[in-house]
Formats: structure tokens, C-alpha cells, sequence
């Protein structure tokens, strides 16, 4: 989409960047390993499509993605940040994404996706910060109010992510596919309703009501925004 098209996000250690042409070519060679094929459930792409995928979530409305940088040394970072401490500080280690794939087009709705593709970068907190800054732009600024994450069955880390650490909960799992489904809601439908949110406990609707209000202190104080350049 075009609406972060030049927005930047500074947190704590993760910098969330539009995802631009000059990515694509490290995007590319990421997506060349079978895990993170496997992981993602992603088809492995030419160079060529690859920029034609950049351009598809650079253009379509309902596509909203941000490369996650992280500082060269792996330290949190220098705040405040400039775009040239950015661009000499910081190396690309992901990304994170949101499709508005409802099917009746309701647009309070996202699939959300995340991969720290650096290994030397994963389980040092970049992929829990990347997920708590895309859900609190997409919750402040794109009117979002549930998630899903499909998430292949064998991927514990995933899984352990967004249930213990963001408060999603299991929805439904597909046994052809090998995934299962998890959700994350702010609707509150009565109990009869088959609607986002229906099948959340009290508890876990308490979870995410709780999630959602530490989501928007972190966009206040805790993370900067600049302007692309
Ligand atoms: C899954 C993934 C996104 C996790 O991101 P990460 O930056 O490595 O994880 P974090 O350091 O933020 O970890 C946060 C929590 O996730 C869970 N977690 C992460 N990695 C884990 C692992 N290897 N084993 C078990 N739990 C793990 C833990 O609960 C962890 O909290 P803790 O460190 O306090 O125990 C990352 O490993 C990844 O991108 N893997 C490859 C691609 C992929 O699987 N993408 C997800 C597709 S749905």
C-alpha cells in the first residue's frame, strides 16, 4: 500500500522501512533457503518476480509491508535515530506483513506474517518488537481490529511467539496444509456470533484487550517516526 510508503518506525531495536526496489535483491537471496520456504510456506521466485512482488505490495491497498532492520553490532539502538544513522547503522534482517484478505472485504481484518530472515538475529527479540510495532501501526493507523497468523504446525518457535507473547489463540487447523490458525481480537461478538472474536474465552478477549492498551503506550513513547529518504 501506498499509505507507509515513506514511513519509518524507530523502536527499541528493530527499525521497521518500507519495502523498497533496493531491498529486493537481499530479499531475494533470503527467500533461496529452503527453511525459510518451508517456514513461510512461500514458492521460491525469479529475481524478475521478486520486483514484480515488490511492486504488487508497493501498489495494492491491501498489502502493507515493512523490512525490519536491525543495528549492525545487534545492540538496541542510539535513539534518536536519523535516516543517515539508519542507513549506516543498521542491516536488513526481515519483515513483516499485512494482507486485508478478508472475504466479504471487511478491512478491520489482517493476516499478518513475520520472518527474521539473519539467523544471528533470531530469538534476540526482533521478531516480538517487529510484531508489536506492525500490530500497533495497523491497530492506530489502518483501523485494524483482528489478526491471523497461519503458521505451519512444526514451527514451535512461531507458535510459542504469538500464543505466549501476544496473546493470540487458536482458531482452527488445517490438516491438509499442515497449519494451524491463530487469532487475535478486539470484536467482542456475543457467543452465538461465528464472527472474528467468537471463539475467544473471556480470558483470552481480557489478553488481547490488555495487549492492545500496552500496543498503544508502546506507539506513543516507544517508538519514532521519520520520513524515508
Ligand atoms: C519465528 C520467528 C519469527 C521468531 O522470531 P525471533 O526474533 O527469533 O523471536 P524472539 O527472539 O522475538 O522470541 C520471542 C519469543 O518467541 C518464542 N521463540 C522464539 N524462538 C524460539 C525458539 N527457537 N524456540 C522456542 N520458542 C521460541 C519464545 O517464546 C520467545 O520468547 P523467549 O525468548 O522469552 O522465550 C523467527 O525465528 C523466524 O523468522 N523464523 C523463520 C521464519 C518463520 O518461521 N517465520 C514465521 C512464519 S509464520
Amino acid at each position: 500500500m501506498k499509505q507507509n510508503e515513506n514511513l519509518v518506525l524507530v523502536g527499541s531495536k528493530a527499525v521497521l522501512v518500507p519495502y523498497k526496489a533496493e531491498h529486493v535483491q537481499a530479499y531475494h537471496e533470503w527467500m533461496t533457503s529452503p527453511f525459510l520456504q518451508e517456514m513461510t510456506a512461500s514458492e521460491p521466485l525469479t529475481l524478475e518476480e521478486e520486483y514484480d512482488m515488490q511492486r504488487s505490495w508497493h501498489e495494492d491497498d491491501r498489502k502493507c509491508t515493512f523490512i525490519i532492520l536491525g543495528s549492525k553490532t545487534g545492540a538496541p539502538l542510539d535513539k534518536p535515530m536519523t535516516m543517515t544513522d539508519i542507513k549506516n547503522k543498521t542491516v536488513m534482517i526481515g519483515d513483516v506483513n499485512i494482507f486485508l484478505n478478508d472475504c466479504d472485504d471487511d478491512l478491520t481484518f489482517g493476516e499478518i506474517e513475520i520472518m527474521i530472515a539473519e539467523e544471528a538475529y533470531r530469538r534476540t527479540g526482533y521478531g516480538l518488537e517487529g510484531l508489536k510495532m506492525m500490530m500497533a501501526y495497523a491497530l492506530r493507523e489502518l483501523g485494524i481490529k483482528t489478526f491471523h497468523a497461519k503458521i505451519s504446525m512444526k514451527n514451535e518457535p512461531s507458535i510459542r511467539l504469538f500464543e505466549t507473547k501476544l496473546a493470540y489463540y487458536p482458531v482452527s487447523c488445517s490438516e491438509i496444509f499442515q497449519e494451524t490458525t491463530l487469532e487475535w481480537s478486539l470484536q467482542q461478538p456475543s457467543n452465538d456470533d461465528e464472527g472474528y472474536g467468537a471463539k475467544a474465552t473471556a480470558q483470552q478477549k481480557q489478553a488481547c484487550q490488555a495487549l492492545h492498551d500496552s500496543l498503544m503506550d508502546l506507539w506513543t513513547t516507544g517508538i519514532d517516526t521519520l520520513e524515508w529518504e
